[in-house]
Formats: structure tokens, C-alpha cells, sequence
């Protein structure tokens, strides 16, 4: 096993309202530190353009802004971390928008365990209002950012985003951040708030 230093190895999930800059601050992260970023949202983009029978389900469910069935996501993600678990130079990993579902959450952690991935586990709550959602995602225009596939999103992160990170909290991972200022002041709060944690 190429990673043995277990201690060393950092894992963070970034949790937020859609558009709240997961994917912006993972990139960040991923530029400044001996992290890998795994974002599901863009491993599903990919898996959907097999036009199979699964993309075409998968396909549906995103457009109005659901959440895939938590064996599609896991199924993306193990042979990734198998092949991200051979990298030498892999030092942490950068979970942008996942997990998503109180389940999703303790099947995830009975994944790190076993890859001995556990020890040094962060969340990161990057807090925006419903109306910075919607006004970010209504400029950015991906086809999901409709604004009745937005709202639906917003009522699914509290539906179920919210019970996992209330998961986390009970568990005294998670670190708060506020979201609605600059991209560059978004990443120097997480820098500060994670100082130790990232050392
Ligand atoms: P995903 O692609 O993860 O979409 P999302 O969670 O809705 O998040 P977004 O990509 O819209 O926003 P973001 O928070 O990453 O912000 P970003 O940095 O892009 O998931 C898509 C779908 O996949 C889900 O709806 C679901 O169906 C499925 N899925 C994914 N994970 C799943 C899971 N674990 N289980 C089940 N289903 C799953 O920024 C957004 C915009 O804001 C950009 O234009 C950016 O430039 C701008 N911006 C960013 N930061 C700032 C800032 N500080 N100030 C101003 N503008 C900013």
C-alpha cells in the first residue's frame, strides 16, 4: 500500500446550497495542497454520456435537480479511490458536495475506515442564502440551474443535506464558513478556520 501514512492524510467534504462555491473553493484546495478533488456532480455529468440505461435514469433524476440513488454515487467513487489510493504523492482528498444523505454519510464513513481514512476528517459548511443560490446559479446557466430546479435543490439540501450535517456536527466535524463573500475571502476563512487541521 502506497499511502501508509494514515495520520498524515486529510479528507475534507465541502457541503453547501447549490451555488454556494463547493466546486470553486475544492479547486483551490486542490491547487494549494497534495490533495485529489472528487466532485460527484461533474462524475456523473461523465457517467451520463454512456447513454446507457443507467445515464438515461441518472440523466432524469439531475435535470430536475434530485439526487441519484446512493448506490449510483458509490459506484463512481470506489474505483476512483482505488486508483487515487495507488498515487504516491496523494496526501488528502477534497469531497466537493458530498455525501448528500444521512446515509450516504455513515456509508462513507464505513468506506474511509477501511481505507484507514478516517482520522483527520473535516466538513465544511459554506453558507449562502436561498437568494445568492438563485442569483449565482440564474448567471451561470448550467441546464439544471432553471429556477424551478433550483428551488427543488434548495428543498432537497434541506430535506436531506441538512440531517447529514447535523450527522457531522453531533460528531464536532463540522466548520461553518460564510459563503456570500469574495471567492478569495471564501478560501482565506477556510484557510484560517482549518490552520491546524491543514498543517
Ligand atoms: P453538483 O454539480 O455538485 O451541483 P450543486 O450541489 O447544485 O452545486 P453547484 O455546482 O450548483 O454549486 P457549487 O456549490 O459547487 O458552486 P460553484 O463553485 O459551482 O451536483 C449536481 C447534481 O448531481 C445534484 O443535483 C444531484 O442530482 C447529483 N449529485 C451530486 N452529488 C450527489 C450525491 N452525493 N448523492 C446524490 N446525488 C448527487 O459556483 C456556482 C457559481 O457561483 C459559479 O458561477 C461561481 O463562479 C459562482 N461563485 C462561487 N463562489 C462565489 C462567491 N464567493 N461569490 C460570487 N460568486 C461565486
Amino acid at each position: 500500500m502506497t499511502v501508509s501514512k494514515a495520520k498524515e492524510f486529510k479528507f475534507i467534504s465541502l457541503l453547501g446550497k447549490p451555488g454556494s462555491g463547493k466546486g470553486t473553493q475544492a479547486e483551490l484546495l486542490e491547487s494549494k495542497f497534495p490533495f485529489e478533488h472528487i466532485s460527484t456532480g461533474e462524475l456523473l455529468r461523465e457517467r451520463v454520456k454512456k447513454r446507457d440505461f443507467i445515464a438515461k435514469r441518472l440523466h432524469e433524476i439531475m435535470e430536475t435537480g434530485g439526487l441519484v440513488p446512493t448506490p449510483s454515487v458509490f459506484q463512481l467513487w470506489m474505483p476512483r479511490l482505488e486508483h487515487l489510493r495507488k498515487q504516491k504523492t496523494f496526501q488528502g482528498l477534497v469531497f466537493d458536495g458530498s455525501p448528500r444523505k444521512l446515509y450516504e454519510a455513515q456509508m462513507l464513513d464505513e468506506l474511509l475506515q477501511l481505507y484507514d481514512w478516517d482520522k483527520n476528517f473535516k466538513v465544511l459548511h459554506i453558507k449562502i442564502s436561498d437568494k445568492e443560490s438563485l442569483k449565482r446559479l440564474q448567471k451561470r446557466a448550467r441546464s439544471d440551474d432553471d429556477k424551478k430546479d433550483v428551488l427543488y435543490r434548495l428543498r432537497v439540501f434541506k430535506k436531506e443535506v441538512l440531517p447529514a450535517l447535523a450527522y457531522y456536527k453531533k460528531k464536532g466535524e463540522v466548520v461553518e464558513i460564510n459563503g456570500e463573500q469574495s471567492v478569495e475571502n471564501v478560501h482565506k476563512e477556510i484557510l484560517r478556520k482549518l490552520k491546524t487541521f491543514l498543517k
